[in-house]
């Protein structure tokens, strides 16, 4: 299928290394899902579908490189609780009650926001993977998956099975064009060093990334470092857990030397700043991170702990957090927050294909309406996607040339069905 989407002001990579931009007015031929050409028509190019640009803006859809899609189910029923409370005490108890179809319908919820407000791919740590790979095929988003294992010495065959149940997915959507997997040891706090080196010797077998989290809470810093005499960092990397195909969500407390362990070992750092304000854990040292040259994502955590799956205002609080804890009105520049939350994420993916708008690319991205109070006047629309944008102007989003959505109408998905089975299911499990 050809489109073309004619006329339009597109946020264009400056310069080879793509982390500055410029926004102009251009015609992008896209050809069966890939970015063909940039104003010079093909030849013989014959559009099945043409886009009127005047008054959008076109760019890279964002990438949510840290959710639990399935937990909007959970949204706004496990609120202003510490972390433990929240986790331990509400949040893990009410998954207990959750069936794959429940976490079907639940997914389904996630990828329509994540549509709504110009997500075009996440990467996912979760269960019931099958029912979480039904919901991103049949929604036409894109998606890396990856099963939430858990392990410990004492008992072997839990973390076995979890291990089971991963390949068994990995087996069963081998070959899918938007579905890829990760393995998960969900935490160090879940997986003890064995288990941990498990994990880390499959992953090597079956050349898979590594999706994990790392230093959430204060607390999880005080534990491992009780149990292991060392801080979670340390002990991931000893397991040999720490490779450049390992992405780590949250780290926000770390030290100068985790810094640099990870920076060393080239993993990738997915932030995600509302989720830990929200939880009281803290902000991450970015800034800090940047200067040690470690590769960075962004990522909105579930909507249990956010609420929203809203990359843009995840961009926005990214963008300003750090200069006000840093006193410092360079730190995350609008540039470096739409690097982060476009290359970054495709980068967290293991995809050199995403996150930039250029010839060859794969045509995964989104149209603004700048037809909106916040978005005028649109002298400088780079900041303006960072401080003034919130997602509601998103209003045409295509995956691999796949359009999605169309002048805000969802094509692949039936939104009200999806919002009477969520309501049904919060009925079931009582969270209203
Ligand atoms: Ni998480």
């Amino acid at each position: 299928m050809n489109i073309l989407i004619k006329e339009i002001l597109t946020l264009l990579p400056k310069a080879d290394d793509c982390t500055d931009f410029e926004v102009k007015s251009c015609s992008i031929y896209i050809k069966d899902g890939i970015i063909e050409s940039i104003d010079a028509e093909p030849d013989g190019f014959k559009a099945d579908k043409t886009i009127e640009g005047s008054g959008k803006l076109l760019m890279p859809g964002l990438i949510n490189a840290h959710t639990h899609a399935s937990m909007s189910i959970l949204r706004n029923c496990a609120d202003d609780l510490l972390f433990n409370d929240w986790l331990f005490g509400r949040i893990m108890p009410l998954e207990d009650k959750l069936t794959g179809k429940d976490c079907y319908w639940g997914a389904k919820l996630a990828i329509l926001e994540m549509i709504r407000t110009g997500t075009t791919s996440f990467i996912d740590m979760y269960y019931f993977m099958d029912d979480l790979a039904e919901a991103v095929d049949e929604s036409g988003i894109r998606a890396v998956l990856s099963r939430g294992l858990i392990g410990n010495a004492d008992d072997p065959s839990v973390g076995e099975s979890k291990l089971k149940e991963a390949f068994d997915a990995i087996e069963k959507w081998k070959g899918h064009d938007r579905i890829n997997f990760m393995l998960a040891p969900h935490a160090p706090y879940t997986c003890d060093d064995s288990y941990q080196r498990t994990v880390a010797a499959e992953a090597k077998r079956l050349n898979l990334r590594i999706n994990t989290h790392i230093s959430e809470s204060l607390a999880e810093n005080e534990n491992i470092q009780k149990s292991y005499g060392c801080s979670p960092v340390e002990l991931l990397d000893k397991t040999g857990l720490l490779t450049d195909k390992t992405i780590a969500a949250h780290c926000v407390h770390l030290s100068d030397c985790d810094i640099k362990i990870l920076a060393d070992r080239g993993v990738c750092v997915v932030t995600n700043p509302v989720s830990n304000l929200k939880l009281a854990n803290g902000i991450a040292h970015v800034p800090k991170m940047q200067k040690a040259g470690i590769k960075l994502a962004l990522g909105t955590d579930g909507a249990a702990s956010n609420n929203t799956l809203n990359m843009f205002r995840e961009l926005s609080t990214l963008s300003l957090i750090h200069k006000g804890a840093n006193h410092d009105c360079l730190a995350v520049t609008a540039k470096e927050g739409i690097v982060i939350a476009t290359q970054g994420g495709a980068a967290a993916m293991g995809r050199d294909d995403l996150g930039v708008i250029k010839p060859g690319n794969t045509a995964d991205l989104i149209i603004l309406n700048l037809d909106n109070p916040n978005m005028q006047p649109c002298n400088n629309l780079v900041s303006s996607l960072a401080y003034s944008t919130n997602g509601s102007e998103v209003e045409t989003v295509m995956v691999g040339g796949r359009l999605l959505m169309e002048n805000k109408e969802f094509l692949t998905i039936d939104s009200e069905r999806v919002y009477h089975e969520v309501s049904k299911i919060c009925e079931r499990i009582g969270t209203r």
